[in-house]
């Protein structure tokens, strides 16, 4: 029995998840249940008074939170400890967005200036393309962008750029290509001139066979159009902390932009990977994001754990996932450009706390990473919340709506905040069937079918939320936004006691995957593995002789 089992918190709060009355009689005995449950920082407000809390489970989580020496852990991540243990690395997302006055050391290296010199070479690039001082081979300027990469390397940029649409430049146009699935990148292609184009190559590892196949059919097409292998380097730079495979690559020299190996893929936007960001919102608010995520950082360390927005909202999520068997966690974002941001925390908690051994390498013995999932309010009202409200399981939610539209349009706005709030009072108060059957009373129906609809009508509530409000979605709220969930995840994982680093995980696939790619493309039938890979295999290869 690992050590958290045994911890007199965790079992304390066992008792307390028997025990703890519906949310509609804590809201009805407390009016001020709001006051107690809500925290402000860093432009944004944390409702968490819809959730299966109280003063008692709280005080027991921040106890549990305490053993596990939270705060010791968060420390030595800011401090550049080698947390991620299984890889030997540091974790410093954080120095990224430090101030350039930090003293952040790797190896005894203060590694803020390195920090602060490509943000320099990014926003010099930056200028140059946007104010068409960068010119292609045949001398015109760039219109669109290729950006090529995949998981944190596609993510990121793209989800974060299409959250800032109203912050776009008016001369360039971006595309995301991850996919290795060809129609991904030649549905792009078939829209651009090579002569303005520029590719812009994203990959922490320069080995991700997606990115690499990708940016070789780019190089080819970029070549089949007219253009030498001289003009490459007029057209194609690469974010890597591998440069050596990068220039081995073709790519030039001057048009590499570092990073490096204490920052994570799915913490990397902050990074020479947020490249495209930087060219489609500009570098000021590039930066004022970044400085958007370093307020988060600062309230993170500074703030005692009962005003800690991400240690709040971690501790309430574990909550429902270990003592309530929350199986997921939707993530439901109430404004058209933020319907993106699921898939990013999607990759950020699923492929950081997806782990089932302890940092010793001991089994676990609880629920860690929840399903992460979610998608556009109001769009998932007509689609998933039937099973929110009425499922067999419980899915925790965090609604998240800016107070202020972009795009204000008559009754638009208020609407889209009165679905919101509607959903979320909803899912607390749920339908007795009284009430269902009240609903009833004037209806044709007879009693016998009354009760039977009304039973059909019932609703459980006490489904947990929290509700993430802004005043108005920008680069600093976006960034301190991404980076309280950057820091709900960590917290997670320091108790659960998992490495949130690595990812062991997903190299079994990705090695099979290349001994299949052999046997694909062997001429013989395959009969080396099991009975579905050789039918498979053959099956595609009958299908293309
Ligand atoms: O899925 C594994 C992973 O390493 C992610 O963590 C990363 O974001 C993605 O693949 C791409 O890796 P790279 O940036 O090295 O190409």
């Amino acid at each position: 029995m690992t050590r958290l089992i045994q911890s007199q918190h965790w079992q304390n709060l066992q008792l307390m998840a028997k025990h703890l009355p519906h949310m509609r009689q804590m809201f009805s005995e407390n009016p001020n249940r709001f006051d107690q449950f809500s925290l402000k920082t860093c432009g944004l407000l944390l409702d968490y008074s819809k959730n299966r809390i109280d003063d008692a489970v709280l005080a027991a989580l921040f106890a549990l939170a305490k053993e596990a020496q939270l705060t010791q852990k968060v420390q030595a991540m800011f401090n550049g400890d080698i947390i991620n243990t299984t890889e030997g690395r540091a974790v410093l997302h954080t120095a990224l967005r430090a101030d350039a006055t930090d003293d952040i050391r790797v190896n005894g290296i203060n590694i803020v200036p390195e920090v602060q010199a490509t943000l320099a070479k990014m926003e010099d690039f930056v200028e140059r393309v946007t104010q068409g001082q960068w010119r292609g081979y045949t001398g015109k300027t760039i219109t669109d962008i290729v950006s090529i990469g995949i998981g944190g390397s596609f993510l990121g940029p793209k989800i974060v750029s299409e959250a800032l649409r109203p912050y776009w430049s008016k001369s360039l146009k971006c595309h995301y290509v991850a996919n290795v699935d060809g129609t991904s990148l030649t549905e792009k292609l078939n829209k651009l001139n090579n002569e303005t184009t520029l590719f812009i190559m994203s990959s922490k590892s320069f080995s991700t066979q997606e990115t690499l196949t990708n940016t070789l059919s780019a190089k080819d097409w970029f070549l089949a159009n007219g253009a030498a292998q001289a003009d490459v380097a007029k057209h194609f730079v690469a974010v890597s902390s591998n440069v050596a495979k990068a220039t081995e690559f073709g790519i030039d020299a001057d048009n590499i932009f570092p990073m490096w190996d204490w920052v994570g893929g799915r913490y990397s936007l902050w990074s020479a990977i947020g490249l495209p960001i930087a060219l489609m919102i500009g570098m000021d608010n590039f930066r004022q994001l970044l400085r958007g995520a370093n307020q988060m950082d600062t309230h993170f360390k500074q703030a005692p754990a009962e005003e800690n927005m991400p240690v709040i909202m971690a501790l309430i999520s574990l909550w429902h996932s270990n003592f309530y068997q929350a199986q997921s966690h939707v993530v439901l974002t109430y404004d058209h450009y933020l319907r993106g941001l699921p898939a990013y925390f999607q990759q950020l908690d699923m492929e950081s706390n997806g782990k089932s051994v302890t940092l010793n390498g001991t089994d676990v013995d609880y629920t860690t990473g929840p399903v992460i999932w979610g998608g556009e309010g109001t769009n998932g009202q007509h689609a998933y919340h039937q099973l929110l409200h009425q499922g067999t399981g419980l899915i925790p939610a965090d609604f998240i709506l800016p107070l202020q539209s972009h795009n204000p349009l008559g009754e638009h706005h208020v609407q889209l905040a009165s679905n919101c709030f509607g959903q979320t009072q909803a899912l607390m108060q749920g339908r007795t069937y009284d009430e269902a059957k009240a609903e009833l009373s004037a209806s044709a129906l007879s009693e016998e079918q009354k009760d039977l609809i009304a039973k059909h009508k019932f609703m459980a509530g006490n489904k947990p939320s929290n509700t993430l409000l802004m005043d108005k979605l920008t680069p600093a709220t976006l960034g301190a936004m991404i980076a309280l969930y950057e820091h709900r995840t960590f917290v997670q994982g320091a108790i659960w006691d998992v490495n949130s680093f690595d990812q062991w995980g997903v190299e079994l696939g990705k090695n099979l995957g290349n001994d299949i790619l052999t046997r694909l493309n062997a001429d013989e039938q395959c009969q080396a593995l099991d009975s579905s890979s050789n039918s498979l295999i053959n099956l595609f290869k009958q299908a293309h002789i």
